[in-house]
């Protein structure tokens, strides 16, 4: 891949790259926006986030994706330029894949300067444009369906409908002549450090595996996770093309020969633990008591061969303790009682599990209060509303601090937890860790 880089007073960074193999027919802009700290205005970004957009250069040039408004001048900047040294062509096609305003917001612009381009998108996306960008005639929109074609000389793009991944009009392209899978949001993730030294050349696609996991698993459990069943619906018609590349629209260009994301969202989209012998330990605590015998309990799990992690939700980023609780294949739940309630960080991790479709796991309760503790009951009533959550007993009270008793009722939810872990998830004790 050959680049050039772009620096903007906004902290914006525009990556401009070919794709290897494809004779210069597939363009990259990996739009970075480094000021950015919340994406969606609730998940938390380390280094900020990057919009994606495509230019296939045939016959038809095709643009594939706008960006966010944070990078939309920069990127239409790089993307004039790059016309330009093209000897002033100008878009035949846009292909919008999918409305939301963190890949439409430049649409209406970019449709007002080129008039004789046409934006193709799905049938679903056609009836809700207006939303989203104004003042496009009707006539220049090409409203397609599933499988349908677009000759645009060399390459037939083919359109492939994932409604639902992650908004109902969403539709992946595919380009058969250079294997490429457009991908909209699936496999994107948070983050800009990954997408840019991958196209200044500082590593390729082989290295993501590690890296890339966490951010992506933490992305598409808070953004997809609701809609395992329409995930595995595209995974199921992309698993059957051939494909050098999976373009996103977030993050890294991902080429499977290397390194193949389908495993993880197999697994992310069936509800199935990533690390089925791994228990995580929610601890929502007001003076620290439940903190401190949560870390107990990792001790008393960890003496029976099971690696056991504490996040305090106090400290814990809430979309991270979510990705977790679906990575892990047993989850704790552990509250003081406050004003005959639960705590507040605990009541919204368990709503956004319920909200997000956690299931097929095991979980385990303990209750704080130091003169009613209700919060384990109250957890309960919250797991039951959710499919398929086997709860290990017993529930466990600590009254204020660890004593004797309470100690011993870990102990014993311990060994009954890592019981239920091994004959659930049923490892080859040579394979435990
Ligand atoms: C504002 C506030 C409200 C509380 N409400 C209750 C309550 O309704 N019932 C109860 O048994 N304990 C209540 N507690 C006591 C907590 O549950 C207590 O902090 C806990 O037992 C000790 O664990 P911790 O140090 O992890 O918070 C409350 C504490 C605070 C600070
Ligand atoms: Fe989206
Ligand atoms: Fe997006």
């Amino acid at each position: 891949m050959s680049d050039s880089l772009k620096h903007s007073p906004r902290s914006v960074d525009i990556y401009v790259s070919h794709l290897k193999d494809t004779d210069g027919g597939i363009t990259w802009f990996c739009c970075a926006d480094r000021d950015v700290r919340l994406f969606e205005k609730q998940y938390p970004l380390s280094d900020g986030m990057t919009y994606n957009s495509y230019v296939i250069d045939d016959e038809k040039l095709v643009v594939v994706d706008t960006v966010d408004h944070a990078v939309a001048a920069s990127w239409r900047e790089a993307l004039d330029g790059f016309l330009a040294g093209k000897g002033g062509r100008k878009p035949d096609y846009l292909i919008v894949q999918h409305l939301e305003p963190d890949h439409s917001a430049a649409v209406e612009d970019f449709m007002r300067s080129y008039p004789g381009c046409k934006l193709v998108c799905s049938i679903k996306a056609a009836a809700m444009l207006g939303q989203f960008a104004r003042g496009i005639d009707a006539g220049r929109v090409v409203a397609v369906k599933e499988g349908e074609g677009l000759d645009i000389g060399s390459r037939k793009l083919r359109f492939i409908m994932a409604p639902m991944v992650h908004w109902p009009e969403v539709m992946v392209t595919y380009d058969p002549l250079d294997k490429i899978l457009f991908s909209a949001d699936a496999f994107g993730t948070f983050g800009i450090s990954q997408a840019s030294g991958i196209s200044s050349g500082m590593k390729d696609s082989s290295c993501l595996a590690e890296e890339w996991a966490d951010e992506a698993r933490r992305y598409y459990i808070n953004i997809c996770g609701k809609y395992g069943a329409q995930v595995q619906s595209l995974l199921k018609k992309g698993g059957v093309l051939d494909l050098r590349y999976l373009c996103p629209l977030h993050g890294p260009v991902i080429a499977p020969d290397s390194f193949n994301p389908f495993g993880l969202y197999d697994k992310w989209s069936r509800y199935e633990p990533e690390f089925p012998m791994k228990t995580l330990i929610l601890a929502a605590s007001l003076h620290g008591n439940t903190v401190e015998a949560a870390d107990r309990l990792a001790e008393m799990i960890a003496e029976h061969g099971i690696s056991a992690e504490v996040l305090d939700l106090a400290e814990a980023d809430a979309s991270e303790a979510v990705s977790q609780a679906f990575a892990c294949g047993s989850t704790v739940f552990m509250s003081s009682t406050y004003d005959a309630s639960l705590v507040p960080s605990m009541r919204e991790i368990l709503s956004r599990l319920k909200s997000k479709n956690w299931q097929n796991r095991l979980a385990a309760v303990v209750e704080n209060g130091s003169w009613a503790p209700i919060a384990g009951k109250l957890v309960l009533k919250e797991l039951e509303g959710m499919k398929n959550i086997e709860v290990v007993s017993p529930l466990v009270t600590i009254r204020t601090r660890l004593d004797d008793v309470s100690e011993n009722g870990l102990r014993g939810l311990a060994c009954n937890l890592v019981t239920a872990v091994r004959s659930r998830y049923a490892v080859d004790p040579a394979c435990e860790s």
